[in-house]
């Protein structure tokens, strides 16, 4: 009974649901994952990205978005390990762009339909990968509802 609940949850985990709003970063992330990727943004949730993007990601950190997050091996090897490990599995969370992007995932898109265009061009907001602009809570992994306060449009009620 209780293997399989266990077995139940694990399979629900693997599955992000169309509306997931806690996406702490997993316990057994390795320390160089905070140290190393969330000093110039905040660590953005593995399971946003599938499997072969975090690899794409992983392989070209000397070209990072224009920037450079280059790792010694041991450690860039530990951190691809764990975010293939609780990569997306559906191809909604697939990314785009060189190297892809989470901001640019089918899932994202479809779940940030709503914003006004010209939300994403203020100046308080300037890039969609900005997510603590407006997820309040974004930095602990919390992406309610509630906690949402978009610049120039105010607390947002769907
Ligand atoms: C310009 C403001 C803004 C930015 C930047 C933004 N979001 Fe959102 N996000 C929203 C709004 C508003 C909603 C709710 C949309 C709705 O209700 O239709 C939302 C919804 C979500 C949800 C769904 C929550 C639920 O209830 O299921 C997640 C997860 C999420 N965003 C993650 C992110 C991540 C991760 C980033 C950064 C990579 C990000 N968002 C950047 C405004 C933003
Ligand atoms: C030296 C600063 C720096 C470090 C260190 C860094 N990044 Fe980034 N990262 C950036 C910048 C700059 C962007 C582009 C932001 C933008 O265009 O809005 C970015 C974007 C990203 C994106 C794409 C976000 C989107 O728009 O969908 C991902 C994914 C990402 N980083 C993952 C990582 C991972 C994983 C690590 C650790 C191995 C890491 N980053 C370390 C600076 C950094």
């Amino acid at each position: 009974m209780r293997t399989a609940r266990l077995i139940a949850c694990a399979a629900l985990a693997l599955s992000l649901p169309a509306r997931a709003d806690r996406l702490p970063v997993p316990a057994d992330a390795p320390p160089a994952f905070k140290a190393e990727c969330a000093s110039c943004h905040l660590p953005y949730p593995p399971a946003l990205l599938t499997a072969a993007d975090w690899q794409q990601v992983m392989a070209k950190l000397d070209k990072h978005y224009g920037g450079s997050a280059v790792l010694d091996e041991k450690t860039r090897r530990e951190i691809e390990d764990f975010l293939v490990r609780h990569a997306a599995t559906r191809s909604r969370m697939a990314g785009a762009g060189d190297p892809p992007r989470l901001t640019r995932s089918e899932w994202f898109l479809h779940e940030h339909r709503k914003l006004p265009d010209r939300t994403w061009r203020d100046a308080r907001v300037s890039s969609a990968s900005n997510c603590s602009a407006c997820h309040t809570r974004a930095e602990q992994g919390s992406y309610r509802e509630r906690e949402i306060v978009v610049p120039g449009f105010g607390k947002w009620k769907d």
